[in-house]
């Protein structure tokens, strides 16, 4: 079976088209906010409209095929930006009706997840989601997938990235503070906001800016301590996943995933615990078309029925429902 995915959540208008677990093709339009602004949602869905059609007929002449060939259209229903699923939905939708295909909709968290395990060959993970927008610890129990843990607050990239901001590194901030924290030496205290399972983010970097400015403490060990706090919490949350579900594998998606000293706290973590630890490459790590193909396919095997008459975009849809 052969489904053409479109991703449409944030910044990506992505189409991707999988037989089963092959790829068949990856075609991706990225827009890119001014230098030093964010992400404007209406701006990034006309980008995506403007692209739609393009990226579309891409994707279906890499993979040489033609919209008759494919048995499945999926998209991207939420979490997003609405604007932007909105752009998705109207692609698919008309995809659909045009070719007159079954219509999925599918959980973007969820598709990471999915393509996380087919490219590393993790097979039943407890999945660390860190991203610029997601921090969330996810596993798969009982029939669904849980959300074992997760940010309260903002994401740890964004936290990363927001620090950064408030004291002058350039954006984005995670790689910024990498670097500079191979030069820091010494600890400075931050607030450590493990509670349950949850994290917060928000005010360690409100402290660390504090000490910055009103304290005058060097960057480089501000740098430092914030990835050490940081990414302790996130590692003894996994650690307890872990321990709780009796799971032997961790897979870690999202751009924060790059983080050589995330990599090598969970290293020590997951060896201690004598469980497997998987990393998503880069490529497969941003959102993707591929990913909402192939979690499509999963989606309609599973016996989902396919969508009809009014479609709505879910703007805030969990992993676990
Ligand atoms: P999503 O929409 O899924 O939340 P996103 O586009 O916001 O994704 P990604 O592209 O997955 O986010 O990741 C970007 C984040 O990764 C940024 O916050 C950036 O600072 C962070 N990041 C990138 N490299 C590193 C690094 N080496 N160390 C720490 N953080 C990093
Ligand atoms: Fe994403």
């Amino acid at each position: 079976m052969i489904c053409l995915g479109i991703e449409s959540t944030a910044h990506t208008f992505g189409v991707g088209i999988c037989k089963g677990k092959t790829i068949l093709s990856d075609k991706r339009a990225v827009y890119k906010p001014p230098l030093g602004s964010g992400i404007h949602p209406k701006k990034a869905a006309q980008h995506h409209a403007a692209m739609a059609l393009q990226t579309i007929e891409g994707a279906l002449s890499s993979a040489h095929l033609k919209l008759k060939d494919i048995d499945l259209i999926a998209f991207s229903q939420g979490p997003g930006l609405p604007p932007c699923l909105q752009v998705g939905l109207i692609a698919a939708k008309s995809l659909a009706e045009k070719g007159k295909k079954p219509l999925i909709g599918v959980n973007h968290c969820l598709a990471h997840v999915e393509i996380g395990k087919l490219i590393t060959g993790a097979n039943d993970p407890i999945v660390v989601y860190v991203s610029g927008g997601n921090t969330q610890i996810l596993g798969y129990t009982d029939g669904r997938y849980r959300v074992f843990g997760e940010t309260e607050d903002i994401a740890l990239g964004n936290a990363l990235d927001s620090f950064a901001r408030k004291i002058g590194l350039p954006h984005p901030g995670g790689p910024v503070i990498e670097k500079m924290a191979k030069s820091g030496k010494k600890y400075i205290k931050l607030p450590y906001v493990v509670k349950g399972m949850d994290l917060s983010f928000s005010g360690i970097v409100t402290a660390a800016v504090r000490e910055y400015s009103q304290k005058g403490q060097l960057v480089s060990n501000l740098c430092f301590s914030i990835q050490e706090t940081c990414f302790a919490m996130l590692t003894e949350v996994t650690e307890r996943a872990l321990a709780h579900t009796g799971k032997k594998e961790v897979l870690v998606t999202g751009g924060v995933a790059a983080s050589g000293r995330l990599k090598q706290m969970l290293r020590i973590m997951c060896k201690e615990r004598g469980a497997k630890l998987y990393f998503v490459p880069k490529k497969y790590s941003g959102d993707n078309g591929v990913m909402i193909a192939l979690t499509g396919l999963l989606v309609y095997k599973h016996g989902i029925k396919p969508l009809k008459g009014t479609i709505k975009i879910k703007q805030k849809w969990r992993i676990d429902e």
